[in-house]
C-alpha cells in the first residue's frame, strides 16, 4: 500500500495531536452522516473509515481479483495508492490519483468490501494509515467514524461512541437512502453485511469506557446533539468543566 497526502496540511513539529473522537456502530445506525454533521459543528476534521475498505474494494474490482479470496486481496493491496480527505464540508477519496468518491457507493463495490475488510493484515495495515493520517493532521480535533474505531484502532480516544439503532429502523433508513433498490432486498442486503462483518468485529457490544448513543427513537438533528452532548461532558470532565 502506500498512500498520498491527505486533503488537509500536516501537522508542524510540536504542535498537539488532534483529539479523537471515536464513532463505532453497524450499518443504517447513521453513523456517517452523524459523525460527519458532528465534525462539521465541533470545527474537527472527518475521517470516514468504510471509505477507505470501500476504497480497496474498488481497486480490487478494477483488477479483477476475486475478494472473497485473501490472497488475491493482499496481492491487489501492494500497489493501493489511497488519499482521503479529512475535511467534512468536501469529500472525496482517490485511488491511484482517480476520484472514486460516488463509485465506491455503488451496489457491486457494497457487495465486495466485506471480503477486504475480513483481512487481518489489511485491517492492521489500514488501522495504522489511520492512526498516521490523524496524528499528521493539523486540526483541533478529529471525529473518526467506523468499525472497531472505538476498541482497536483508537482505544486511548477521549470521546468513543456507538451509535445503535434496532435492525429494522436501521434497514428503513438504509432503504430511504437507496430510493432505487428494492426495501426487501435492502433489508437483505443489510442483515447479511451485518452478519459477514460481526464474524470480523463486534460491533453491537460497547467495550468499557465506550458510551452507547441509541438513535432508534431519535431524528437526524436529536441524533446529532446526542453526540455532541457525550463529547462535551466527556471532554468537560476531562478538562475538569
Ligand atoms: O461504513 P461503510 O458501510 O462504508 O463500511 C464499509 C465496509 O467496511 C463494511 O463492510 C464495514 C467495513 N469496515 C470495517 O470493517 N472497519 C472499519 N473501520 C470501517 C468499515
Amino acid at each position: 500500500m502506500t498512500e498520498s497526502t491527505p486533503s488537509l496540511t500536516t501537522a508542524p513539529a510540536g504542535t498537539a495531536a488532534p483529539v479523537v473522537v471515536a464513532i463505532d456502530g453497524p450499518a443504517g445506525s447513521g453513523k456517517s452522516s452523524v459523525s460527519k454533521a458532528a465534525a462539521g459543528r465541533l470545527g474537527y476534521g472527518f475521517l470516514d473509515t468504510g471509505a477507505a475498505y470501500r476504497a480497496l474494494a474498488w481497486h480490487a474490482l478494477e483488477h479483477g481479483a476475486d475478494t472473497s479470496d485473501a490472497t488475491a486481496v493482499l496481492e491487489v493491496f501492494g500497489d493501493f495508492d489511497y488519499a482521503i480527505s479529512l475535511d467534512p464540508a468536501d469529500r472525496w477519496v482517490r485511488v491511484g490519483g482517480v476520484d472514486v468518491t460516488a463509485e465506491i457507493r455503488e451496489p457491486r463495490v457494497t457487495d465486495a468490501v466485506s471480503g477486504v475488510a475480513r483481512v487481518g493484515a489489511v485491517r492492521h495495515a489500514v488501522n495504522e494509515l489511520f492512526r498516521r493520517l490523524v496524528a499528521s493532521a493539523s486540526l483541533t480535533g478529529v471525529v473518526v467514524e467506523g468499525r472497531d474505531i472505538t476498541t482497536v484502532v483508537f482505544p486511548d480516544a477521549p470521546v468513543r461512541i456507538l451509535l445503535t439503532a434496532a435492525p429494522e429502523v436501521r434497514a428503513a433508513r438504509r432503504s430511504a437512502e437507496l430510493t432505487d433498490q428494492d426495501a426487501a432486498k435492502v433489508a437483505a442486503a443489510l442483515h447479511k453485511r451485518d452478519a459477514a462483518d460481526s464474524t470480523v468485529v463486534d460491533f453491537l457490544t460497547a467495550a468499557e469506557g465506550v458510551e452507547v448513543v441509541d438513535s432508534t427513537h431519535l431524528d437526524f438533528e436529536q441524533t446529532v446533539d446526542a453526540v455532541l452532548s457525550v463529547v462535551d461532558s466527556t471532554m468537560g470532565a476531562r478538562d475538569g468543566r
